[in-house]
């Protein structure tokens, strides 16, 4: 299949390199999106209706998921997912201290305590080896995050949850169709949430978010408190919330869900392409990927020990990089009131400073990549041969 931005290389100013094309990718399936939207209109269906139902089903099979609950974004699906699982207040939740807000802020506002684990310093995944150390009589959950699209080392966070009783939510915003062990992210655990955020692998045009779920019981609790408390009209079981992914979303959501597979594949060779290439300078560490784990490279992040330099650098020569992110979670100014230390999360304080995400899209040419190549390369010493 031919897409647009790898069609159009002419057409692209290759020394503009944004951090993801959202414009490129609509040009590259502008038909199918235009009718697909057109149909929504003509049907009326903007809340729940054929749209909605039938990109819940297929999501649900893409991951591999008995039930999918669409909801109104990925930070909502955290929230539902812990209240249908029966949080109660004090509940400790462990998760990575190294993610957006939305994984723990979630945990506090359902009335939970979260509990920060550092993570792995090369994968930025929760760190396995001090999970065991932070389980307390109060703890009844886990939340790894499958971090810039590499799964976290499910094996071992699975088998302290079965040990003390705790339910495990992945949170798989930045994961979509990741593999662990071969096996596609987000049936690992009790129920894995996922965000359609525009700029996420399957990304909407606004706001979107989903839960994936084997367990019929848990997937039902989930909608029903996502709609109001109320799988029928009028007939309220209980006190929920709206959250509700609406028509015109699912309705673009499902044609690009069909081109995702190949999509990832193209992130995963520009990944390639992008290892081999910085490769030679000294100063560049890129991404690793443990043993047994398929990365769909949501974000490419390499670190380099004057970032932001070298991020300033980037922009002078028309290359847009971001950081994933600037403060780990225990030390912003929310958290300020735990009074975590930076020895506290060694690896992600480390990381903090030194992470940097290079423009990552399936759309990005190739003489873009070797544009960003060629930039970090006039501010990097080569390794000696
Ligand atoms: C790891 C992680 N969790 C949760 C979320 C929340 O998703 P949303 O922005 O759709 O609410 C995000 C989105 O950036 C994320 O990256």
């Amino acid at each position: 299949m031919a897409y647009a931005g790898v069609a159009a290389e002419a057409r692209v100013d290759v020394r503009s390199v944004p951090l993801v094309d959202l414009h490129a990718q609509y040009l590259s399936i502008k038909a199918e999106i235009d009718a697909a939207i057109a149909d929504v209109i003509a049907k009326s269906a903007f809340i729940r209706g054929p749209h909605v139902e039938a990109f819940e089903e297929h999501f649900a099979g893409a991951i591999g998921a008995k039930h999918c609950v669409s909801c109104g974004n990925g930070t909502d699906a955290l929230y539902i997912a812990m209240r249908a699982l029966g949080l109660q207040a004090g509940d400790e939740v462990i998760t990575s201290a190294h993610s957006w807000i939305a994984t723990s802020e979630t945990i506090t506002q359902a009335g939970g305590k979260a509990v920060f684990c550092d993570t792995d310093r090369d994968t930025f995944t929760i760190d396995v080896e001090r999970l065991a150390g932070l389980v307390t009589p109060r703890t009844v959950g886990i939340i790894p995050v499958h971090m810039c699209g590499q799964p976290a080392d499910m094996d071992p966070i699975l088998a302290l949850a079965k040990r003390h009783g705790l339910w495990v939510i992945e949170d798989s915003a930045q994961a979509h169709l990741a593999k662990y062990k071969g096996r596609t992210i987000g049936t690992f655990g009790a129920a894995a949430t996922f965000s359609f955020y525009p700029g996420k692998n399957l990304g909407a045009f606004g706001d979107a978010g989903a839960i994936v779920t084997n367990d019929a019981a848990l997937a039902r609790r989930m909608a029903v408190f996502a709609r109001h408390g109320a799988m029928n009209k009028h007939d309220h079981e209980i006190e929920g919330i709206n959250s509700r992914l609406d028509g015109l979303q699912a309705a673009v959501l499902d044609v690009k869900l069909a081109h995702l597979p190949a999509w990832t594949k193209i992130r995963q060779s520009i990944a390639a392409a992008y290892g081999r290439e910085l490769a030679s300078f000294a100063e560049v560490t890129t991404p690793s990927t443990a043993a047994g784990r398929e990365h769909v490279y949501h974000l490419y992040m390499i670190r380099h020990d004057r970032r932001d330099a070298l991020a300033d650098h980037l922009k002078a020569r028309g290359v847009h990089a971001g950081v994933h992110y600037p403060v780990a979670l225990p030390f912003l100014r929310a958290y300020a009131h735990l009074g975590h230390k930076p020895e506290d999360f060694p690896n992600a304080f480390h990381n903090q400073s030194r992470i940097l995400s290079l423009p990552m899209y399936p759309e990005m040419s190739g003489a873009q990549r070797a544009h960003v190549v060629d930039s970090i390369g006039d501010f990097c010493r080569r390794k000696p041969r």
